[in-house]
C-alpha cells in the first residue's frame, strides 16, 4: 500500500494536512532537539522528512538515519538527502542515510542512538509494541524516543467535523490524487480511531521499557506528540 502512494506521498500530506505538517514536525525537533553527537535514528521514515528535518537541526554535523520496509518511500528520502546534502557548506558532512528495515527487528546493535524518532509511522507498525521495544533496544541509556501521531481532538464539537472530515473528504482527495489500487486513504481514519492515545499510549510505552512519558497535543488534538526516555539502569525487578 505505502509503495503505491510513495510518488504523490509528499503533495498529499501537505495538500491533506493544509501544510500543518510541516509544524508538526518543526515542533518535534524542537520539543526533543539532539543533545550531543551521538547519531539519531527516524523508524517508518517514510519520504524522510522527519530525519531531514534532524540533520538540518544538528547542522549536518550528526549522522542521522532513517529505516523504512518500503523500497519506494526510501528512494524518494534518499533523493531528498542528496538535494540537501549537497548543499552543505561543510566538506565532510554527517550522513544522512536511508536503511530498508522493519521497525519490529531494526538491524542495529543495542544502545546506538542518542534520539529514536517515529511520525505517523508506529500506528503502522503490526505489533506496536515489538515495535517500541525495538526503538528502546536500540536507543542509548539516557536517550529519548520521540513519537508523532494522529489523535482524535477531545471536544466533542471539533472531533465530529473531523470526523467528518476524515471520512468523506480525505479519502475523496487522497484516492484522486494518488490513485493507489488499495484505498490507502480510507484506512486511514479507521487506523487513527482504532490506535491507543494519550495516557494509553504512554501506558505501552512504558511497559516497553520507556519512563518520564510526557504528551503534547497539537492543533487542536489532532496530532500529539510523545517524548519519553530511556532510564540509564533497568531496575531489576522485586
Ligand atoms: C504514514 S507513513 C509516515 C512516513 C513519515 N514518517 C512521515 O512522517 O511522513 C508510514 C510509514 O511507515 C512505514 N512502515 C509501516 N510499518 C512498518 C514497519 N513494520 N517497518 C518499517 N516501516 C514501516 C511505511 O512503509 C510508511 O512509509
Amino acid at each position: 500500500m505505502f509503495g503505491e502512494i510513495a510518488g504523490r506521498y509528499d503533495l498529499l500530506n501537505h495538500l491533506l494536512s493544509g501544510g500543518v505538517d510541516y509544524y508538526w514536525r518543526w515542533r518535534t525537533v524542537r520539543k526533543a532537539p539532539p543533545q550531543g553527537t551521538a547519531p539519531i535514528l527516524d523508524v517508518c521514515t517514510g519520504t524522510g522528512d522527519l530525519a531531514l528535518a534532524y540533520w538540518n537541526r544538528g547542522h549536518g554535523r550528526i549522522r542521522v538515519v532513517g529505516s523504512d520496509f518500503t523500497h519506494q518511500m526510501l528512494i524518494r528520502a534518499r533523493e531528498k538527502a542528496a538535494q540537501l546534502t549537497s548543499k552543505s557548506r561543510d566538506s565532510q558532512p554527517a550522513p544522512l542515510e536511508f536503511v530498508e528495515a522493519d521497525t519490529q527487528q531494526l538491524p542495529f546493535d543495542n544502545d546506538q542512538f542518542q534520539l529514536v524518532t517515529v511520525a505517523f509511522g508506529l500506528r503502522n507498525v503490526t505489533d506496536t509494541r515489538r515495535g517500541l521495544r525495538e526503538m528502546c533496544r536500540v536507543c542509548q541509556p539516557g536517550g529519548r524516543v520521540a513519537v508523532l501521531e494522529f489523535s482524535l481532538p477531545r471536544n466533542w464539537l471539533l472531533r465530529t467535523v473531523y470526523l467528518w472530515y476524515f471520512r468523506n473528504v480525505l479519502p475523496i482527495i487522497g484516492q484522486l490524487v494518488s490513485r493507489n489500487r488499495q484505498m490507502a486513504y480510507n484506512y486511514l481514519p479507521q487506523s487513527v480511531a482504532e490506535f491507543p492515545q494519550g495516557q494509553v499510549l504512554a501506558g505501552i510505552m512504558q511497559e516497553c521499557g520507556f519512563s518520564e512519558v510526557s504528551w503534547t497535543p497539537m492543533t487542536f488534538g489532532i496530532a500529539t506528540l510523545y517524548v519519553a526516555r530511556k532510564p540509564e539502569v533497568i531496575s531489576p525487578v522485586a
